[in-house]
């Protein structure tokens, strides 16, 4: 397992927008796929297309690529072609996985999304039975963590342990922790980013004044985030 801490400032020029961490964390992500020829691979959460595009920069070739995704302001901005496929929906409910059927061989993806899945073992159930290979990136309740620790609250998303737990229900998977770090020139920056990022819900649980509290205590000059990489083989024998 590796303890790198990858780091970033807000203000270089080519990180100036507002997901910096998700597009290092896809870009990291499709690097370990294999360099095969798949007949679909599905992204799910596939937001504005960060996958999809360095799929395109990669070995790793297809026929069909379905992008799917709850938001349709994501998916009108993901990319079109005639092989993607856009597919709106919820990862949360079951009438999703009735709705496709992957031909073989199909690889799952997802990056930066299922931290946000309600019922993890659910989500992950129905995706393993779709196929048999899958990655994942997965936001860890340590994302934020020096953050929620002053303001004495506790992380909305899962952690490394029952991430690793559950994904061990459904998948033999290696799993790889990567560290990052998000520089801001003010604190008042820094809470800006997490509002617009959409990365942790967790600063709603504060009113205006804990918020005001929070940014004149706040020790670090930057965010911490924290992804576990996942490589996963189904256990479901009737995966294809
Ligand atoms: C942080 S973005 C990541 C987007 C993209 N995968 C990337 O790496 O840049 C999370 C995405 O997951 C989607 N999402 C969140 N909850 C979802 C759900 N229940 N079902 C489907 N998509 C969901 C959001 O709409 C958003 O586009």
């Amino acid at each position: 397992m590796s303890n790198v801490i990858q780091e970033f400032s807000r203000f270089a020029h080519a990180y100036d927008t507002y997901n910096v961490i998700q597009a290092e964390v896809a870009k990291a992500l499709v690097k370990q796929l294999p360099s095969s020829h798949y007949a679909t691979l599905l992204d799910i959460g596939c937001g504005s297309g960060e996958v999809y595009k360095n799929i395109e920069k990669n070995n790793c070739s297809f026929e069909h690529f379905i992008a799917l995704d709850s938001s349709p302001e994501m998916l009108e901005i993901h990319p079109s072609g005639e092989n993607i496929e856009k597919i709106c929906a919820d990862f949360n409910n079951r009438k999703t996985f009735d709705t496709f059927s992957l031909a073989h061989p199909s690889l799952i993806l997802s990056s930066s999304a299922l931290q946000w899945s309600r019922d993890l073992d659910f989500t992950l159930s129905e995706i393993s039975k779709k196929a048999s290979h899958a990655y994942f990136a997965i936001f860890t309740s340590n994302t934020f963590k020096t953050l929620h620790q002053t303001a004495h609250i506790s992380s909305p998303i899962y952690s490394e342990d029952i991430l690793k737990t559950t994904i061990g229900k459904y998948y033999q998977a290696t799993f790889e922790l990567k560290k990052y770090r998000l520089y801001f020139e003010t604190v008042r920056e820094m809470f800006t980013y997490i509002k617009r990022s959409g990365v942790s819900g967790g600063e709603k649980q504060l009113t205006y004044k804990q918020t005001k509290q929070l940014m004149e205590t706040y020790p670090l000059d930057y965010l911490e985030f924290e992804v576990l990489f996942v490589k996963a083989t189904s256990l479901d024998i009737h995966s294809i």
